[in-house]
């Protein structure tokens, strides 16, 4: 499956990711602003493509490693094309294995090499999630977003933004997320063509970083009411 999660700034885009993302055996993190910091001894750090390949294939080998988070030491296209290169051997020798891919802030590379392509196009769809965090969708290709499973859509207020949403998903849709709370979302379905409501933020909360108490990385959530998940379409 392809999640991409769009929206503005701080709305929890990547803490949403991580959270789906960390209900798998392993994972691999693209992280290029840093934002992901654990103390726990069970993950590996990769900033080279060399490092790349070899933390890919500690984590398939040994599954003490739950966790490959990459942040570019330099140009970050490189080195996110050697991690598509790592997904597709990683699909090519056990297609049944799990797999959580994350993309955090897609802007930073392009995605329509062919790497990327063949990961967006043959992922087996049960096994490994790909999920992408952007601030707008343009940010995302339009061949890339032509084959998302599910958007996860953060408050948006630009124009342009809310057409893209509008032409795909309707203008329900477009007017929900124009009007969104900090946190909430709503969750478009493409291949039902349904749309959910998510607005009690505690349930999907995880923290990036472990280095500091959790009342200090959790920001009050202002207003609205809690009322979980609810339809926004009826049947
Ligand atoms: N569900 C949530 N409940 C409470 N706090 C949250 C939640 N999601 C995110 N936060 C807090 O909001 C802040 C921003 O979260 P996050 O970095 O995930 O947002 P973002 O949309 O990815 O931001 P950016 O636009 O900078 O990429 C963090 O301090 C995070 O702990
Ligand atoms: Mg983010």
């Amino acid at each position: 499956m392809i999640y991409a999660a769009i929206g503005r700034r701080l709305r929890g885009k990547t803490t949403w990711i991580y959270f789906h993302a960390s209900k798998l055996p392993q994972r691999v993190v693209f992280d290029p602003r840093r934002q992901i910091r654990h103390r726990s001894k069970s993950f590996l750090f990769a900033t080279t493509s060399d490092e790349i390949e070899t933390g890919m294939d500690r984590l398939f080998t040994d599954p003490k490693f739950d966790e490959l988070i990459i942040v570019p030491a330099d140009d970050p296209q490189p080195v996110f094309e050697t991690l598509c290169d790592e997904v597709r051997h990683w699909i090519e020798l056990d297609d049944r294995r799990q797999l959580a891919v994350v993309i955090d802030e897609v802007r930073f590379v392009k995605t329509e090499v062919p790497a990327c392509q063949w990961i967006l196009r043959c992922s087996p769809h049960d096994t490994v999630h790909i999920f992408f965090s952007a601030h707008r969708p343009s940010d995302l290709s339009t061949d890339a977003r032509a084959i998302i499973d599910r958007m996860i859509l953060f408050h948006a207020t630009q124009e342009h933004d809310l057409k893209v949403i509008s032409d795909r998903c309707g203008s329900e849709v477009a007017e929900k997320v124009r009007t969104l709370d900090q946190f909430a979302f709503v969750e478009w379905d493409d291949g039902q063509g349904k749309a959910f409501v998510h607005d009690d933020p505690s349930k999907w909360f995880i923290a990036l970083r472990d280095d500091e108490p959790r009342e200090h990385r959790m920001r009050v959530v202002s207003g609205g009411r809690r009322f979980g998940t609810t339809r926004l379409f009826e049947e």
